[in-house]
């Protein structure tokens, strides 16, 4: 039986994710809650996500980079050509298949015939930028939980969502 993967992303109300490589915002709760969702976890995510992203491999995260990139193995590290190889891998990894960005790699993932959770924190904010979450609005998600929050500069909602 294959795992669900488990999206996890924070995201503007345009769907904006990263500008310039980077995370638009700064939110100190949000990192924290990707920190604690993600440890201990497989992490499957691009070169671009693995390379701007220190504490990849801390707290117990197992990282599938996908990457044409063969290099960038290492002790702890496994690196795959393509969403499906790196799916094949993490399923023989213990622990939850936590799908991190960037673009690509969410479209693939929400469009396969698998259950989905999606972990997602919605930023309520245009924000401007050159990365997108794929629309994940017209799906039939299952609402778990949800919590409300907000710092100096943003308000923004934790969701909990599942998709069988
Ligand atoms: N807000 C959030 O929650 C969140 C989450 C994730 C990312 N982000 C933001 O998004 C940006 C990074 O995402 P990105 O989409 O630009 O880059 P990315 O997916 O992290 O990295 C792109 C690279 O990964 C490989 N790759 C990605 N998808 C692939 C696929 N489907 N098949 C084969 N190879 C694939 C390729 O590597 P090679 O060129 O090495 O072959 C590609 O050049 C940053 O700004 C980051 O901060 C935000």
């Amino acid at each position: 039986m294959p795992k669900p993967l488990h999206l996890i992303v924070a995201c503007a109300e345009n769907r904006v994710i990263g500008r310039a490589g980077q995370l638009p915002w700064r939110i100190a709760e949000d990192t924290a809650h990707f920190h604690r969702a993600t440890a201990g976890q497989s992490v499957v995510l691009g070169r671009v996500c693995y390379q701007t992203w220190p504490h990849a491999r801390a707290d117990g995260r197992q990282p599938v980079v996908i990457t044409r990139n063969p290099a960038l193995a290492q002790t702890g590290v496994r690196v795959a050509l393509s969403l499906p190889e790196a799916l094949t891998i993490a399923d023989s990894l213990p622990g939850e298949i936590m799908i991190c960005g960037g673009e690509r790699i969410y479209a693939e993932a929400l469009a396969y015939h698998r259950p989905l959770r999606l972990s997602l924190t919605l930023i309520h904010a245009d924000v401007e930028g050159d990365t997108f979450f794929p629309e994940w609005r017209h799906l039939p998600w299952h609402e778990l939980t949800r919590c409300e929050s907000r710092d100096a500069h943003f308000r923004y909602t934790f969701f909990e969502l599942e998709k069988k």
